[in-house]
């Protein structure tokens, strides 16, 4: 499997003074979408190397339901490379994306040592 997608309702404790989402809150559910990606996609352990870039592109406000999707976009000889985007419901069942970012791991052997991904896409 290469993709990974979770659902959030956005509520009161997760947003900024402003009252829209907490950006921290947004990266910490990128990261999680983007781990479960890759270790599904290798099927073993793996850790973050880099995140390549996150780009916040509007403000989610409370009350707004976002999906966190990840997808596998490449893979290297240990490393791959797993494509985050956001979106939020917005009216008539359409949705905006509102962020977006790419997230690098490595798999790891038992000895959390770089090991081959040996799958490609
Ligand atoms: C990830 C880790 C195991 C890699 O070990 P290493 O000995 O540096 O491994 P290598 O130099 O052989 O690199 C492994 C792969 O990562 C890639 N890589 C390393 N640094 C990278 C970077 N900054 N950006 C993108 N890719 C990178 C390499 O290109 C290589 O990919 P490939 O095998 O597909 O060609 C080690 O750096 C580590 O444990 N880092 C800490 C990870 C961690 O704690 N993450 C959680 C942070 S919250």
């Amino acid at each position: 499997m290469k993709m990974t997608k979770m659902s959030r309702a956005i509520m009161p404790g997760m947003t900024n003074q402003r009252g829209i989402l907490f950006g921290g809150q947004m990266m910490a559910w990128m990261d999680e979408v983007s781990g479960i990606t890759a270790k599904r996609f290798t099927e073993c352990e793996v850790t973050t190397v880099a995140v390549e870039q996150i780009k916040f592109l509007a403000p989610i406000p409370c009350g707004v339901f976002l999906d966190v999707c990840g997808e596998v976009v490449s893979v290297g000889n240990t490393s791959l490379k797993v494509q985050i985007e956001a979106w939020m419901d917005v009216s008539n069942g359409e949705s905006e994306k509102v962020a977006e970012g790419l997230f690098v791991y490595v798999a790891l052997d038992e000895h959390g040592k770089p090991r081959k991904v040996g799958k490609t896409l």
